[in-house]
């Protein structure tokens, strides 16, 4: 058996996972988001270990029930957060998180001193307000005391696995979700860090996904039931594991995922670090030792979410879904564009806002929830317009609540112009990591080797005519 944990933004899943791939166990705890100004967004690392450690001692109890003996855990989690730690491995202040707003200015600093060309040619990435490097450029201006006091940063899952073993690493797919890991040589970016005045000491050392990267101390041990000494994998950032439980893989750059959550997620494999010139995209390492290419659209189920919340409470989704299925495509001239948070992919402007356009008296629910669905599906196609010259998928599997629809996927499928295929169960994060382990455990030689014999499978779903809906966002995005 393999442990996986995901430390999420709501709480941290721990699972076990028996050598077929079955979940043997699993435990779920939450922890609280602060935020304590508007755009800022924090948790305290602290409450991140004390979950972890519960959910930890739990599924070491329901193994110890059923007899099974846990080989390796492997580490995942929410990218792009920074735990600031002092000489003695002391956390300095609460992390601020990836969807953190406060670091416009820092943003505009990192521009102004690494040209925008030259820091995606090295990283991959633009500049982004969430990425790590920003906030430590913001602890730097705002809080100077507390930068003279950081002797480290880590990313949220590699402080836990500093807390569990001791030793402070991390691996390429949360690494380069840092903004100063060079995709080629996947180390720190001298480059970079250098004309920032910033030391590479700072930076843990980076190691492979699937490397141990040190083992649970005796009373981390004692404190969780499992055994000391267990080997402890670097693992991945959360999509990274995630589509590794997916089986996507850089050596099947084909397959790719389309997650309709919250917000709405691309993830394509890659074999070869090829960034969108302008960085409208993200590229990262893959946790299988490639890359990918990795687009966020910040409203997807979540629009739909905030439709029925605020303009239709108490109306369950099924009802909405029908009433738009029953309009015709294009929604008889109604748009809608899904901006209500800004956008990430492909405009990285947080400043763009929603909006429905040609409403008339003949119009009505169905036809403004049909036009949110096409609206999120062709902004999917925008970020999708982006990868599309640097990628050869051809099949995305659907996650995620709105992967429900057939609808809404039979427009994703529509807009995008691929085959859209629904999974027979939704592996994530937490059993990504725990395949991440398989290799410490003595499961299978290589990671290669688990992602070729865990494949990705599911039902094609119908693809719907998108024409009349696709001309009409057109006309939208020109005003944006
Ligand atoms: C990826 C990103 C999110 C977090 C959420 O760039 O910001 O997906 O990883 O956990």
């Amino acid at each position: 058996v393999t442990l996986g944990l995901d430390l999420g933004t709501s709480g941290v899943k721990v699972v076990a996972l028996g050598q077929d791939g079955q979940t043997l166990a699993q435990s779920t705890h939450a922890y609280a988001l602060l935020t304590p100004q508007p755009g800022w967004t924090e948790q305290h690392p602290q409450d991140w270990a004390e979950a972890t450690f519960a959910a930890l001692r739990e599924v070491a109890g329901q193994l110890r029930a059923a007899g099974h003996a846990p080989l390796a855990l492997g580490l995942s989690g929410q990218m792009h957060g920074a735990v600031f730690l002092g000489e003695h491995g002391e956390v300095i202040r609460p992390a601020p998180l990836w969807n953190d707003q406060r670091t416009a200015a820092a943003v505009s600093e990192l521009e102004a001193k690494v040209p925008r060309h030259d820091l995606i040619a090295r990283t991959g990435n633009r500049a982004v307000t969430g990425f790590q490097l920003p906030k430590l450029l913001w602890l730097r201006q705002a809080e100077p005391e507390n930068f003279a006091r950081t002797r480290h940063m880590l990313l949220p899952k590699d402080y836990l696995g500093y807390l569990l073993t001791g030793q402070m690493h991390t691996e390429p797919s949360d690494a380069s979700g840092v903004g100063a890991l060079n995709l080629q040589s996947k180390t720190w970016d001298q480059g970079v860090l250098g004309a920032l005045g910033l030391s590479a000491d700072l930076f843990p050392e980076v190691i492979d996904s699937w490397a141990v990267s040190g083992h649970l101390l005796p009373e981390l041990a004692a404190q969780t039931g499992l055994p000391a000494g267990l080997p402890v994998v670097a693992g991945g950032g959360d999509n990274a594991a995630a589509g590794i439980a997916l089986g996507l893989s850089s050596l099947r750059p084909q397959i790719g995922s389309v997650s309709l959550g919250t917000s709405g997620v691309l993830f394509v494999p890659l074999e070869q670090p090829t960034p969108d010139p302008e960085g409208r995209v993200h590229l990262f390492a893959h946790a299988d030792g490639g890359y990918n290419l990795l687009g966020v659209t910040l409203s997807a189920a979540g629009a739909l979410q905030w439709f029925r919340d605020r303009l239709a409470p108490g109306t369950d989704f099924q009802t909405l879904l029908g009433e738009a299925a029953s309009v015709p495509g294009g929604a008889d001239g109604v748009t809608f564009m899904p901006h209500l948070a800004g956008e990430r992919s492909p405009y990285m402007n947080p400043d763009l806002r929603a909006s429905w356009t040609g409403l008339s008296l003949a119009h009505g629910r169905g036809h403004m929830v049909r036009a949110l669905l096409e609206g999120a599906a062709f902004a999917l196609a925008d970020a999708y317009e982006v990868m599309r010259p640097l990628s050869g998928v051809t099949t995305l599997l659907a996650t995620g609540g709105g992967a429900r629809s057939d609808l809404w996927l039979g427009l994703v499928s529509g807009a995008l112009e691929l085959e859209v295929r629904r999974t027979a169960s939704e592996p994530g994060a937490a059993e990504g990591a725990a395949l991440l382990a398989f290799p410490a455990a003595g499961f299978a030689p290589d990671l290669n080797t688990v992602m070729l014999t865990h494949s990705p499978s599911g039902e094609v779903v119908p693809r719907l005519d998108t024409a009349a809906a696709r001309s009409q966002h057109r006309r939208e995005v020109e005003r944006l």
